[in-house]
């Protein structure tokens, strides 16, 4: 008997050059594919790691079927609509939807790519443009680069892999060279495509609208194509751009499940295409309805990167190597790894309505109660009384700050605060300065009528002038005032799709190219400014992606601040993107939102599971209220470091069974101290007895549970859990207070020290 023991699981990639085999083994996964007869790539296996063996040519699928339509003459197994593929086209006898189409200067679609050669080589290339997953040295990851030919377009397709030594991430993205003569069109250019051996899956997105942005939807696969997709010119609170394809039986915390996201903040489209022998294909890239690009001789395409997660831990398995993954290895810059500041943001407590004096006193109190950093909102530039007027110039309303926003971030500076503001760079309103002088530098098609959204027209950011104009702007504004936080808003989406500056035949390219150069604008502000903390956000939530991520380490998570609402939008949230990327905030009740009232101990611990800030008007609270909020301050920062890079743990959703009862806790990595919250919607009469059950912390250690007299094993933790009586229980006994609707608990839990 022969028994191959792997030591230390090592990912890497492996080709066997007699077999013509691709084998990428991750940590706990194999990715498998393999050079076809017709010199295509055909897909072999995508699951939990097995060996590498001396061939996998048992798993090909090459059965004869009576009405398949075959490649070769004489030889009725051969059939791409059998044979699962690694990077498909259409029109040769796979009748599923492609992973890419050229159409040619003769009206053909047909295409012949072969493989040509491929290179193995350790680290990860920078995509051109493009936001990505990085690495910081070289034997982090491991890449394999392959080549395909069309001889007869001459054409070339380099398919990217990126394997992660220590995460169960696989990456994926294309690349294509026009290098011919000929005209090409490139109609669709999918990042990724996986065809599962089966559809015994259920596919996990996250949907929703503005204030409910990322609730997490379920449902089990049939046949036929079913996806999510954005047409909205961003990635869209609709449908974030992640996709998972899970087991009936995976829960949160065993079974097996694949995770696709997609790097971008465009257009895009994720779907999974189940045929008729039960084949599902998962294809994820920029949504091809609506795009084309054309491909010129010696012109290049790449296409942003899908970023592949393998989890046999569940769906919390699955979260953590992403959250892992962007939080050290997406997010950029030196606020990376910082501890971020508590903010205060005026916008719910103002609106538009303030004047310096106004934004002194709040941020003088908020100084007071331990607040770190000041974020001036939308309001402070051109005439901007409301949302009517005034985006596109970028510079000071003297009526409202008589000493420019240089003046009044000099004065919060020398309250000790820092001081950030507000921008929608991306943004025209007609009554402006900007618009009177280039009103053709917006999105639209010349004698159509322009549809407008919240007032306001779309830049178009495919035109470098007009990036390169606002730059100057955000620039000069950012030299001239002590500025340490950016807060990047964009509210509206595209309509009449078009730009004056682009021929006919790329009209299609408009809404790629607008994403370019927003990428564009943000590497400049942040390579010029390093030292700014950029938080990204569109209307709430809208553009909650990776490909903002790369830039802007956090993002506004959702306008909606009300503590029940945003159990379901951080716990969806959380599926894909770490905490220290969602902006959380305690505002005022009457939620101005959904109009709850809720404790401000409950607005705090939901909050406290992200990046921290207050956006309520301080100066009107009670003493009382400030004592509260100046230790939940205090509690934040002794213990942010721990929410910021600590494991995540999802516990009770709030997205099964009535919903009423959420929980969530983050261990730090040395397991030595977690914070639990546990939360209950409505409360109940007479209700049974319910427990916490943790995770994540360590079994044979002894841990102080904060504000209890107990300390427990980690085992009696995880096992047997915690017991939850008081304010839970619905009753008013002795001693024992009745916590009502909307009730929250925080646990500190820290070893003992032997
Ligand atoms: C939408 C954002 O999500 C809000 O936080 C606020 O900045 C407003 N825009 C300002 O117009």
């Amino acid at each position: 008997m022969h028994v191959v023991k792997e030591a230390v699981k090592q990912s890497g990639i492996h080709f066997n050059e007699q077999e013509k085999e691709f084998h990428i083994q991750g940590k706990d996964f194999s990715y498998i594919f393999t050079i076809l007869k017709n010199n295509q790539l055909g897909h072999l296996y995508f699951g939990k790691r097995i060996h590498q063996g001396a061939s996998f040519s048992h798993l090909y699928t090459t059965e004869p079927k009576a009405t398949a339509s075959c490649v070769f003459e004489g030889d009725i197994a051969f059939s791409l609509d059998t044979l699962k593929q690694e990077y498909p086209a259409y029109g040769t006898s796979d009748y599923r939807e492609p992973a890419f189409q050229i159409e040619q200067e003769n009206g053909s679609r047909i295409t012949n790519f072969e493989y040509k050669n491929h290179v193995i080589y350790q680290g990860k290339p920078k995509l051109n443009g493009l936001p990505a997953t990085y690495v910081e040295k070289e034997d982090e990851a491991q890449t394999l680069e392959i080549t395909l030919y069309d001889k007869l377009i001459e054409t070339e397709i380099v398919l990217l892999y990126t394997v992660f030594k220590n995460l169960n991430v696989l990456t994926r993205s294309s690349r294509f060279t026009n290098k011919g003569s000929q005209k090409l069109n490139l109609t669709r250019a999918m990042s990724t495509s996986v065809d599962f051996f089966d559809s015994d899956y259920e596919m996990v997105q996250l949907s929703g609208a503005w204030a409910r942005e990322r609730h997490v939807f379920t449902r089990a696969l049939q046949p036929g194509t079913q996806s999510i997709s954005s047409t909205r010119g961003t990635s869209s609170t609709q449908q974030n751009p992640f996709i998972a394809l899970k087991r009936k039986e995976t829960n949160e915390h065993a079974g097996e499940v694949f995770g696709f996201n997609f790097v971008y903040s465009g257009n895009f489209l994720a779907q999974v295409e189940v045929d008729q022998y039960n084949v599902s294909r998962v294809l994820m890239g920029i949504n091809p309805f609506d795009f084309n690009w054309l491909l010129e001789a010696g012109e290049s395409f790449q296409t942003p990167e899908a970023v592949m997660v393998y989890s046999d831990q569940g769906l919390n398995g699955m979260s953590q190597t992403y959250q892992t993954l962007y939080r050290t290895r997406l997010a950029r810059g030196r606020w990376r790894d910082k501890e971020r500041p508590v903010l205060i943001n005026n916008w719910e407590a103002t609106y538009f309505d303030f004047n310096e004096e106004k934004i002194l006193t709040i941020a003088q109190t908020a100084k007071d109660l331990g607040v770190e950093l000041f974020v001036l909102d939308d309001g402070w530039f051109g005439k901007r009384d409301n949302d009517k007027t005034s985006l596109g110039d970028w510079f000071t309303d003297k009526r409202k700050l008589p000493n420019g926003i240089s003046g009044l971030a000099t004065k919060i500076t020398e309250l000790g605060l820092k001081f950030g503001l507000w921008f929608e760079p991306e943004m025209v309103s007609k009554i402006s300065e900007l618009y009177q002088k280039h009103p053709d530098w917006i999105i639209h098609v010349p004698d159509r009528h322009r549809s407008h959204g919240r007032n306001q027209f779309v830049l178009d950011f495919s035109r470098k002038e007009v990036v390169d104009h606002i730059y100057e702007m955000m620039a000069a504004v950012l030299k001239e005032a002590p500025i340490s936080y950016v807060k990047w808003d964009m509210n509206r989406y595209m309509t009449e799709i078009g730009s004056v500056a682009l021929p006919a035949d790329r009209q299609k390219e408009v809404s790629h190219r607008y994403i370019l150069g927003v990428y564009d604008l943000y590497d400049r502000l942040t390579t010029n400014f390093p030292d700014v903390l950029f938080e990204s956000c569109a209307s709430g939530g809208a553009r909650f992606d990776p490909g903002l991520l790369y830039y802007a380490p956090q993002a506004w998570t959702s306008d909606d601040t009300d503590a029940m609402e945003r159990l379901k939008i951080q716990y969806g949230t959380s599926f894909v993107y770490p905490l220290s990327s969602m902006g959380a905030h305690v505002s005022a009740v009457p939620n101005h939102q959904v109009k709850r009232i809720t404790s401000l101990e409950t607005r705090a611990s939901v909050a406290y599971f992200g990046m921290l800030g207050y956006e309520l008007d301080v100066t009107k609270m009670t003493e009382d209220e400030k004592q509260c909020v100046k230790e939940q301050i205090a509690f934040y920062k002794e213990n942010r470091r721990l929410i910021q890079n600590g494991t995540f743990y999802r516990l009770k959703s709030p997205f099964e069974g009535d919903g009423n009862v959420t929980a969530w806790m983050v261990v730090s990595e040395d397991q030595k101290e977690a914070i639990a919250g546990y939360y209950q919607v409505l409360a109940r009469p007479n209700p049974g007895f319910s427990r916490l059950l943790l995770k994540g912390i360590n079994e044979g250690l002894e841990y102080r549970l904060e504000n209890t007299a107990g300390t427990y094993y980690g085992s009696t933790l995880m096992h047997a859990g915690i017991l939850l009586t008081g304010e839970f229980s619905g009753i008013e006994a002795e001693g024992i207070k009745h916590g009502g609707d909307f009730t929250s608990r925080i646990f500190k839990l820290h070893v003992i020290e032997k």
